[in-house]
């Protein structure tokens, strides 16, 4: 295993910005370690307000940013934006990436990995899930919003080799611990996204009304849905499992807006096809039928077709 010394800066990449990407930067720089952004704004500077969860004061950062010689220089590479862009933002980088630098990529969904394995057959690679949350409140400024696990684990051979990036994350924002098998936190986290993002963003309302019995039905539906994909995936659970964490979730997070319900109310491209587009996808290959969450995929690619 590679150590990385509890103490010791560590020089990171962040690609991307938005809600999660700004409050691991902000987390990170907290603790002393060497933060430059490469963003698709050509600014060579990014100033952040961050708040930490129930803290009334923020803390001001400036990073530096798109800085080719930093990026080659890293030791690690933090790769936060969304799933549909995971392979452009890839390609933005290889020119300046060493092969031996180890790339984290972190989204909600699934299905990036075959083709990141594909641009980066050299590279440490390791995927990420969090279930921390964030608002950004405005363009420079985010909130901590929610605390939960963030599971980091290899997708390649070269990637077992560096656990102690577990240790880097969690004592940024705890709890992170390492997963020998980083696909069954993935799936345990796409059956919650697949049960609350599309109803929260189809209904533009905050998780909590999830909560109301009129939604059981429909809840109950879609987790069977979905264990019966995971089960022939090889991850068996049980749809009570499912519903009974989606509900603890939804609990946790009653306040909080979905990040479908923020893309859907300001127009941006959703998830939709790495969360449920993944399910049914494999749903698909099993030759299962997922009719609920079918319905819920086609409504909202119709209202990403219908933004003004
Ligand atoms: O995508 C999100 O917003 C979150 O993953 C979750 C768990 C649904 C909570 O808002």
């Amino acid at each position: 295993m590679i150590p990385f010394p509890t103490g010791n800066t560590v020089k990171i990449t962040l690609v991307g910005a938005g809600a999660i990407g700004s409050l691991w930067a902000g987390a990170l720089a907290r603790q002393g370690h060497a933060i430059h952004l490469w963003r698709r704004q050509t600014d060579t500077a990014f100033t952040l307000q961050w708040q930490g969860l129930d803290a009334p004061d923020t803390d001001t950062f400036t990073f530096c940013c798109n800085q080719p010689e930093r990026l080659t220089s890293s030791d690690v590479i933090l790769i936060t934006v969304k799933a549909f862009q995971v392979l452009e933002s890839i390609k933005s980088i290889a020119p300046w990436l060493r092969t031996a630098t180890p790339v984290i990529v972190m989204h909600n969904g699934m299905g990036t990995e075959n083709e990141v394995l594909q641009l980066l057959p050299d590279n440490p690679v390791l995927y990420a899930t969090t279930s921390q949350a964030a608002l950004r409140v405005d363009r420079q400024s985010v909130r901590h919003t929610g605390v939960g696990p963030t599971f980091l684990g290899a997708v390649n051979r070269a990637g077992e080799q560096w656990q102690s990036l577990a240790g880097v994350l969690n004592t940024a924002l705890a709890p992170c611990q390492w997963h020998e098998d980083i696909h069954a936190p993935q799936w345990q986290k796409l059956a919650v996204n697949c049960a609350i993002n599309p109803l929260t963003a189809i209904l533009q309302c905050r998780n909590g009304e999830l909560a109301a019995p009129d939604f059981t039905a429909e809840l109950t539906g879609i987790c069977r849905e979905v264990a019966a994909v995971m089960t022939a995936a090889g991850y068996p659970t049980r749809s009570e499992t499912l519903l009974q964490r989606t509900l603890t979730v939804i609990q946790a997070t009653a306040a909080n807006y979905s990040s479908m319900q923020q893309d859907v109310a300001n127009q941006r491209p959703t998830e939709i096809d790495a969360i449920t587009g993944f399910l049914i996808e494999q749903a698909h290959h099993f030759q299962l039928a997922t009719p609920a969450n079918f319905a819920l995929w086609q409504q909202i690619k119709h209202l990403e077709q219908n933004y003004g």
